[in-house]
């Protein structure tokens, strides 16, 4: 059992994207955000007279350990003593966590610092919430849980991807291994916002293309879902639209010359708002099918999302016509609301073959047998996921096994 599968969980989850309750609750989460070498500077230095003990844990993984030697650096300069810990792996698993939650409580810090892609931030949070609230148990933590964290310790996230949009979020996602097969555990709490975010657009120039593609259509995604989410609002439409605008843009340039900064750039800040916009009104169906497929077949975390772009939006376009604002904005021209639906959709196809990625999911070596054998188990995960309940369309598990149906074989959604 998690926490997103419990009935009554999930009924506040869709209670909470019903357009009456919008008025009457809501909530804009954000961390407060420094950026460049003078951003790690004066966050180096604010820190030092915020935190009394002066003793920074930094989480971080074998890849980018000399990038995190640069933040415990800048810290040591203010006074700081600092540990590094480079045991983060891939999707931690609980194990992992335990492990750098046990070193955090020997070293008793005062600040915590995750420098590295979206599973180094996750272990960071999780391994937080453990050391300062020993015994939690992760699998049930979710938004309504008051956690009381930040008596401990502050959290801060230095992203070297642009994508994952975690160094603002309120969510980790750990895998349980305790499952056959291991399955994705997404904890939530909106006291997991990070503190602060430091963006450093020269910690994700290091990238290799596909990396860079990978993490950007994850942040395409993440902003995407957070536009057409039944949990959107005025804060979160305004980030989504402005970085779906800068990742067309800017993505492909980052993949083609990978040492243009000025595109390395606009891609850090728009993966963090594609974080911001997401965190605040939530992912919906790219990341349901994305997670129970790369999950499945092993695919990249952002391809898996990615994919499903051309193939959710008409998908919801029979809930809402938001679709038409978005292709206006985009600065597409047509006669009719199918044109507008049609075009739309072109675009990101065409988006993702510039990129070199087919949005057609047999072409990513899913054999048909294989595919056929997981398909009702994929539909089933990707109905229980946590994100399912933000589709601005009610679906059903048979509906979300037909659009997996359709991203397998490329044909335009049609139901
Ligand atoms: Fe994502």
């Amino acid at each position: 059992m998690y926490w997103y599968t419990e009935k009554r969980m999930r009924t506040l989850l869709h209670m909470l994207g019903a357009d009456a309750i919008h008025e009457v609750y809501g909530w804009f989460f954000c961390p407060k955000i420094f950026v460049g070498k003078l951003g790690l500077l004066a966050f180096s230095m604010m820190m030092a007279s915020m935190c009394t003990r002066r003793r920074a844990f930094i989480v971080t993984d074998q890849y980018v350990k000399h990038l995190a030697d640069k933040v415990a650096q800048s810290l040591r300069t203010f006074g700081f003593q600092v540990q590094i810990w480079d045991r983060a792996v891939p999707e931690p698993p609980l194990e992992t966590v335990q492990e750098c939650a046990e070193d955090m409580k020997k070293f008793e810090p005062d600040l915590i610092i995750a420098v590295g892609g979206g599973s180094v931030i996750d272990t960071a949070k999780a391994a937080w919430v453990l050391y300062e609230r020993p015994g939690t148990n992760l699998k049930m933590l979710n938004p309504l849980f008051p956690v009381g964290l930040r008596v401990k310790a502050r959290l801060v996230a230095c992203p070297t991807t642009s994508g994952t949009g975690s160094e603002t979020t309120y969510a980790a996602v750990l895998t349980d291994t305790s499952q056959t097969p291991p399955r994705k555990l997404e904890i939530a709490s909106l006291e997991l916002v990070p503190d602060y975010a430091i963006l450093l657009p020269e910690f994700a120039a290091g990238m290799p293309p596909k990396l860079t593609v990978g993490t950007g259509l994850d942040a395409l995604a993440h902003a995407v879902d957070a536009y057409f989410s039944s949990m959107a609002t005025e804060f979160t439409d305004a980030i989504a639209l402005k970085a779906i605008e800068l990742i067309l843009k800017y993505l492909p340039r980052a993949y083609r010359n990978p040492k243009d900064m000025e595109a390395r750039y606009k891609m850090h800040i728009a993966a963090t708002m594609g974080g911001i916009a997401f965190s605040n009104s939530g992912t919906a169906l790219t990341h349901s099918l994305g997670h129970a497929v790369g999950k499945a077949f092993g695919i990249h975390h952002g391809i898996s999302v990615g994919i499903f772009i051309p193939y959710v939006i008409p998908y919801y376009a029979k809930a809402t016509d938001r679709y038409i604002d978005l292709a206006k904005y985009l600065g597409i021209e047509a006669k009719t609301n199918e044109e507008y639906l049609k075009k739309l959709v072109d675009l990101f196809k065409d988006f993702l073959r510039s990129l070199d990625v087919s949005y057609v999911l047999k072409d990513h070596g899913i054999s048909r047998e294989d595919f056929e054998k997981n398909l009702d188990v994929l539909a089933k995960y990707a109905y229980e996921d946590a994100v399912t309940p933000a589709s601005p369309r009610p679906t059903s598990v048979e509906e979300l096994r037909k659009l997996l149906i359709y991203a397998y074989e490329g044909k335009d959604v049609d139901f």
